[in-house]
């Protein structure tokens, strides 16, 4: 939930997928006794962003009030708030453990509060903003692994936070675009993350594992473990990169080169590859149509997937975090749909790889049935449903840190608001 009482009474939800090939609009309703039922989609080209930020202001607005506009039609509302995703290039995840003293003996509310308020002011990060902040374990005199610490007898009281950051900028940009539309942003949640809540499966989430969202122009993962999110990171490579070392290596036309990829691309060589020959048609009028082996475009598929993938595994691997990633990966977004993406994620990371179908949400059409729209589904899932999250609500751009604010109350209602919902 992620304003708590104030959205729970809302029984409608608008989110806002805004890819770099795509954005997607999807309004839900409380359905009762299930949880969320579709009632309004729309979809708009999105021109205006790259590698997940805008970086035309005009043409991500564009596309934002296209989709928004079908889907208030379609639904029969007007929509105001909305909650979105992002996946950018500086995402990072940040660990922290904070441990205080406390005096009564007995750990109470205030105890919790003063420990995720500790925490908070220790990120000491002014040029990021904080996406999401989720307690992983609570810990009193060294025993750890605690689920709910209150009324617990000791000393110290300690918890592991995962703090999901983002920089700044891109994130203001993206907020600027979404008011020039004349909405208000309610959350920000990051695509992968996102993703998981949409095709994740209980035990999955449970024992670990891991979910890469393979999209037009960034390729971002989510580690998943004791259902809570783990880890994150975003590189700023995608389905688009394909496209484009398609359209210099068989030099033809971008527009060309996204139809040869879906129809004839593969990250795996086929038997017949070198005898089938793809047909390119010619970048300008001067020139002819012309054939290339299907080997030489299989080649240019694989190295780009490859690479891309061993990018993000030798990340992983290099924060520590693979150790909680389990075995399993489930792969979304456009660009997982490429023939022999999946083999090739099995090579390249070494464990079970399967393809994620977003689910739960009542009403969806089989056409939005694909992995593309698993973080849509997953934004508005998480709409419904009870958050993990010590802030809620639409993260704080100001630059200024929390200790500078905590005297406001601003921070510390949400921090009791957690409290409230958890417990
Ligand atoms: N059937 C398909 N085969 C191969 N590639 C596909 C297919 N369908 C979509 N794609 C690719 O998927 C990519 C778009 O994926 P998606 O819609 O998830 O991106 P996005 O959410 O708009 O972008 P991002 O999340 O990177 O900001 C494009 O590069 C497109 O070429
Ligand atoms: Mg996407």
């Amino acid at each position: 939930m992620f304003s708590g009482g104030v959205k729970r009474k809302s029984e409608t939800l608008a989110v806002l997928d805004i890819g770099s090939s795509k954005v997607v609009c999807l309004i839900g309703q409380r359905e009762p006794n299930f949880g969320v039922r579709l009632i309004g989609s729309g979809f708009g080209v999105s021109a205006g962003l790259k590698n997940g930020a805008v970086v035309d202001m005009e043409a991500a607005e564009h596309g934002i009030r296209t989709a928004v506009e079908k889907a208030e039609r379609a639904a029969g509302v007007t929509v105001q708030g909305v909650a979105v995703n992002v996946a950018l290039r500086s995402l990072r995840s940040q660990h922290m453990t904070v441990t205080t003293e406390f005096a009564s003996g007995e750990v109470a509310d205030r105890d919790l509060k003063r420990v995720l308020s500790s925490s908070l002011s220790e990120l000491a990060q002014p040029e990021d903003a904080i996406l999401h902040a989720l307690p992983l374990n609570w810990s009193v005199d060294e025993e750890s692994g605690i689920r709910d610490p209150r009324g617990m007898f000791g000393k110290s009281l300690g918890v592991d936070m995962h703090f999901v950051l983002a920089g700044v900028g891109p994130l203001r940009n993206l907020a600027h675009c979404i008011e020039r539309c004349h909405l208000e942003i309610t959350s920000v949640t990051v695509s992968p993350y996102a993703a998981g809540l949409a095709v994740l499966t209980e035990d999955e989430t449970d024992l670990g594992v891991t979910v890469i969202d393979m999209g037009g122009g960034v390729t971002s993962a989510a580690i998943f473990r004791d259902n809570t999110l783990m880890h994150v990171d975003a590189i700023p490579v995608g389905g688009k990169n394909v496209t484009n070392d398609i359209a210099r290596g068989l030099v033809t036309p971008s527009e060309a080169a996204e139809r040869i990829k879906t129809i004839y691309g593969s990250a795996l060589h086929g038997a017949d590859d070198d005898e089938f020959m793809v047909p390119c048609p010619p970048m300008g009028a001067q020139d002819e149509l012309h054939h290339q082996p299907r080997t030489l475009l299989t080649s240019i598929v694989r190295s780009r997937i490859e690479e891309t993938l061993e990018i993000l595994r030798d990340r992983i691997t290099d924060s520590g975090m693979d150790a909680y990633a389990g075995r399993r990966i489930v792969l979304t977004g456009g660009a997982c749909q490429l023939n022999g993406v999946r083999e090739l994620a099995e090579y390249v990371f070494n464990k079970r790889v399967r393809i994620g179908r977003p689910h739960g949400v009542l009403g969806m059409r089989d056409a939005l049935n694909g992995p593309d729209f698993a973080v849509a589904t997953g934004l508005l899932k998480q709409g419904f449903s009870e958050s993990a999250e010590v802030i809620t609500g639409p993260p704080d751009l100001s630059g200024r840190r929390y200790r500078q604010k905590r005297y406001t109350g601003n921070s510390f209602g949400r921090s009791l608001q957690w409290l409230r919902e958890n417990f």
